[in-house]
């Protein structure tokens, strides 16, 4: 398989996993979710913006009922580390007092992010708080983080696609690309390694 365009390819080191690669994957992670949700009605909460391709993918393959919100939030506050306070750019727009939320995640790397959301997320009453990721790089964790439906461990290397981004790009890659460090390193991006 191809790389994507030109352009793209002098950005990316390799292709980490591809399309049917991650499919697979999403596939199996839902029948483990479905077979402990099946009668929790759970509520999947999708933290913008990298996670959107994973919840699509994944929610149309839980054949159960549910429901989604969606939730952004930010612990960078403009450096290159995360900062461990969260900044709520949209909040959800129910009440989750009573609930069984998944909360879904792109990415897990240092975890600030994610544990800042969960303890913010704790202190509303859900019934049960689980955490679904499509990605973690151990390596990085610097916060205690528990991921109960984890897709994929990836080394310490700065990856893009199927939802994630290095400044706003590549989204829309249905593969996920590992970027060159030379790419981020002359961007200056404040959220790379
Ligand atoms: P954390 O607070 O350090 O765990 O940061 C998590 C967030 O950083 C993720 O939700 C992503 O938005 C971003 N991030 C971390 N690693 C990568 C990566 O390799 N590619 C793209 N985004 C990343």
């Amino acid at each position: 398989m191809g790389i994507g365009t030109a352009a793209q390819e002098e950005d990316f080191a390799s292709v980490l996993l591809t399309e049917a690669q991650i499919g697979e994957r999403v596939e199996a992670l839902a029948r483990e979710i479905a077979a402990q949700y099946a009668d929790k009605h759970p509520l999947l909460i999708g933290v913008l913006k990298g996670s959107i391709v994973f919840l699509a993918d994944l929610m149309r393959r839980l054949d159960i009922p549910l429901e989604i919100d969606l939730i952004c939030a930010s612990s960078y506050g403009g450096g290159s580390e995360t900062s461990g306070t969260v900044t709520l750019l949209k909040d959800l727009s129910q009440d989750i007092r009573g609930r069984h939320v998944l909360v879904v995640e792109d990415i897990v790397d240092t975890g600030t992010t994610l544990r800042c959301l969960l303890d913010l997320l704790q202190e509303r009453s859900p019934a049960s708080l689980g955490i679904v990721a499509l990605l973690s790089k151990p390596d990085r964790r610097r916060a205690h983080i528990d991921i109960d439906f984890l897709g994929f461990e990836i080394p310490d290397e700065f990856v893009v696609g199927y939802g994630l981004d290095f400044a706003e790009k590549y989204r829309y890659l249905p593969y996920l690309a590992v970027l060159k460090p030379e790419a981020y390193a002359l961007a200056g991006d404040d959220n790379t390694p």
